[in-house]
C-alpha cells in the first residue's frame, strides 16, 4: 500500500483525542493527505454498529456476538475508509483498532484468542497497522483526568459528553488489565508498537510522537525507493 496505516491506542484519559489532532494538524501544515477516522465507527455502516455497541443494546447477546459486532464495524471501516485512503497513499490516523478489541474484549475472563485471531484475519487481513502508539498511563490517573476534564465542562456540555459508554462503567481492576493487555501486545509486536507514556506534559507526548511518525515516514519512503529501483 502506498499509504502509511497509524493507529493509537490507550485507556481512559490517555489524551488520544488531543494527540491525534496535534499530530494531524502537523502533518497538514506539511501538505500530507490525512485522514482522521476512529474505531467502532469510521464508515456510515460501522457508525450505525457505534452506536448499538456503545449504548449497551448488544450486551445481552453475549461476549462473542458483541465481538463479532466490532468485527463487522471494522471491515466495512476498512473496505469503506482505510484502504481507500492508503491505495491513494493518505496517512490514516485511527483512533483505536484491532488492539482495542484484544484489551478490551479479550483477556483470562474475555473471548479467546483463538476466536479474536479467526475475526482479525477476516475484518483486518493482511492489512495491519504500518505503526501503533500506545498511549500507556495508571488507569487512576487516567481516570481522575477523565472526571477533572467533565468538572469544568458547562451543565449542557457535560449533559452531552456524560453518556458513560458501555466499556468506561467497569471498574478500576479491569481498567489495569486493559493496560496489562496493551503493554503485552506491545512487548508482542515492537516492530509495530510504541509504548508511550502518557502522564507527561502534553508538548512532551506530542513531540515523542512526531519523532516516531517522521522516523516510520521516512523508512516507508526509504523501503517504496527501494523497490522503485530493484
Ligand atoms: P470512544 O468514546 O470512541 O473512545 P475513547 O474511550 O477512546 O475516548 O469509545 C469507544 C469505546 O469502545 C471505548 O470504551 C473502548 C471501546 N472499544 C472496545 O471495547 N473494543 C474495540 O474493539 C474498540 C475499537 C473500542
Amino acid at each position: 500500500m502506498p499509504g502509511t496505516f497509524i493507529t493509537f491506542e490507550g485507556g481512559e484519559g490517555a489524551g488520544k483525542s488531543t494527540q491525534i489532532r496535534k499530530l494531524s494538524e502537523r502533518l497538514k501544515e506539511l501538505h500530507f493527505d490525512v485522514v482522521f477516522t476512529r474505531e467502532p465507527g469510521g464508515s456510515a455502516g460501522a457508525e450505525i454498529l457505534r452506536h448499538v455497541l456503545l449504548n449497551g443494546a448488544a450486551e445481552p447477546f453475549g461476549a462473542k456476538t458483541e465481538v463479532m459486532l466490532f468485527a463487522a464495524a471494522r471491515l466495512d471501516h476498512m473496505s469503506e475508509t482505510i484502504l481507500p485512503a492508503l491505495e491513494r497513499g493518505a496517512i490514516v490516523l485511527c483512533d483505536r483498532f484491532s488492539d482495542s478489541t484484544r484489551a478490551y474484549q479479550g483477556g483470562e475472563d474475555g473471548v479467546d484468542d483463538q476466536f479474536l485471531n479467526a475475526l482479525e484475519r477476516v475484518s483486518v487481513g493482511e492489512n495491519k497497522p504500518d505503526l501503533t502508539l500506545i498511549l500507556d498511563i495508571d488507569p487512576d490517573l487516567g481516570l481522575e483526568r477523565v472526571t477533572r476534564r467533565l468538572a469544568t465542562q458547562s451543565e449542557d456540555a457535560k449533559n452531552l459528553i456524560s453518556h458513560i459508554d458501555r466499556f468506561e462503567k467497569d471498574d478500576l481492576a479491569v481498567h489495569h488489565k486493559r493496560r496489562n493487555a496493551f503493554l503485552k501486545i506491545a512487548k508482542n509486536e515492537p516492530d509495530r508498537c510504541v509504548v508511550i507514556d502518557a502522564s507527561q506534559d502534553e508538548d512532551i507526548v506530542g513531540e515523542v510522537i512526531w519523532t516516531c511518525v517522521e522516523e516510520r515516514l521516512h523508512m516507508s519512503n526509504k523501503a517504496r525507493r527501494r523497490e522503485l529501483t530493484s
